[in-house]
């Protein structure tokens, strides 16, 4: 019998059975690229959930050692973290102190899982009475605003406080101009050369942060963080004009944050420096959603954590932020 082939390719012949499937999988996500977010507090045997994030916990410093014990036997590919004071004041003292809570964190977390990679979040929005990522200043117009220059300082103190109590990378998120340069100005002054920067470089001012200034009871207690995080509405492309400075004042890795609603801005900086390595912030407006949802027996929490981080990796991060980061690991295993 003649007849023509009208169908020479059939896509689903790569699809037909999961060996086949398996075989022509690109993109996979592994622990050892997701970090984990903390939130470390003061107090002892102290574990409370976050109530708008199931699941997440603000630990006291002993369970911290145990959590990160756990995380390095899995193979998680390390943790940030975020201080929560006992006290805050106007500029936000206690990250600059060496017996505050960021700083005996850091050194807790060295000592238990000395192999797992400590990142701390270096800000002040946690630590300020007024929520703000900086100190303040009053403008000409009377507007209350964060003064840039003068948390550049502050920056600087944090950063070194950080370094000394052993941090394997610091990241920037409160989107000061020239943090960077001030930060590497400063590890390189007092030699600390080798540490790298992970730049929160693209943060835009989201309200998918919600649900984590619960979590490090961070809120600003007057306006919000639009006149030092960036506009979601604003020309696409001055993303890479934040990437190119951090770049040029010495960040060594580089952040999009949030991640799922942005992810064109992952692709584009992945595309114009692909030389750099690139992290996005599975943020935790995202995770509540999720969780939610999933509690309410609505969608399949794995499987949407799965799809969604294939996809942050198919847009170009090599590196995720996670909440999910420990859970994803335990189902590997
Ligand atoms: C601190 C900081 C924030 C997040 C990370 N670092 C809060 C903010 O900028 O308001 C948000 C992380 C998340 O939502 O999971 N500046």
């Amino acid at each position: 019998m003649e007849y023509e082939n009208l169908m020479p390719i059939r896509p689903r012949r790569l699809r037909y059975n999961p060996a086949v499937r398996k075989l022509v999988t690109e993109y996979r996500v592994t622990p050892e690229r997701l970090i984990l977010p903390l939130f470390v507090c003061e107090g002892s045997g102290v574990k409370v959930e976050i109530p708008s994030m199931p699941e997440v916990y603000q630990m006291s410093l002993d369970i911290l050692a145990e959590e990160v014990r756990e995380l390095e036997s899995l193979g998680v590919g390390g943790v940030i973290l975020f201080g929560i004071p006992a006290k805050k004041d106007e500029i936000g003292s206690d990250a600059m102190s060496a017996d505050g809570i960021i700083a005996r964190a850091v050194r807790t977390v060295k000592k238990a899982a000395p192999g797992l990679l400590c990142i701390t979040d270096v800000c002040f929005c946690e630590y300020t009475s007024h929520g703000h990522c900086g100190c303040l200043k009053k403008l000409p117009s009377g507007i209350v605003d964060v003064d840039n220059d003068a948390t550049l300082e502050m920056l600087q103190k944090q950063t070194l406080i950080q370094a000394e109590a052993g941090v394997d990378m610091v990241a920037p998120s409160g989107m000061m101009d020239g943090m960077i340069g001030a930060m590497r100005d400063a590890l390189d002054a007092n030699g600390f050369t080798n540490l790298p920067i992970m730049s929160y470089a693209v943060k835009y001012a989201s309200a998918f942060y919600g649900p984590f200034r619960d979590a490090a009871d961070s809120a600003p207690q007057f306006g919000d963080r639009r006149s030092y995080q960036m506009d979601f509405a604003a020309v696409a492309e001055s993303a890479l004009r934040e990437v190119e400075l951090d770049v040029a004042e010495g960040a060594d890795l580089i952040m999009v944050k949030p991640a799922l609603a942005y992810l064109d801005i992952v692709r584009m900086v992945h595309e114009n420096y692909p030389e750099l390595p690139l992290a996005t912030y599975n943020v935790s407006g995202e995770y509540s959603m999720v969780k939610a949802a999933a509690l309410n027996g609505w969608v399949d929490e794995d499987r949407i954590v799965d799809e969604s981080l294939i996809a942050m990796t198919r847009a170009g991060a090599g590196i995720i932020l996670t909440y999910w980061a420990k859970k994803v690991a335990q189902r590997m295993k």
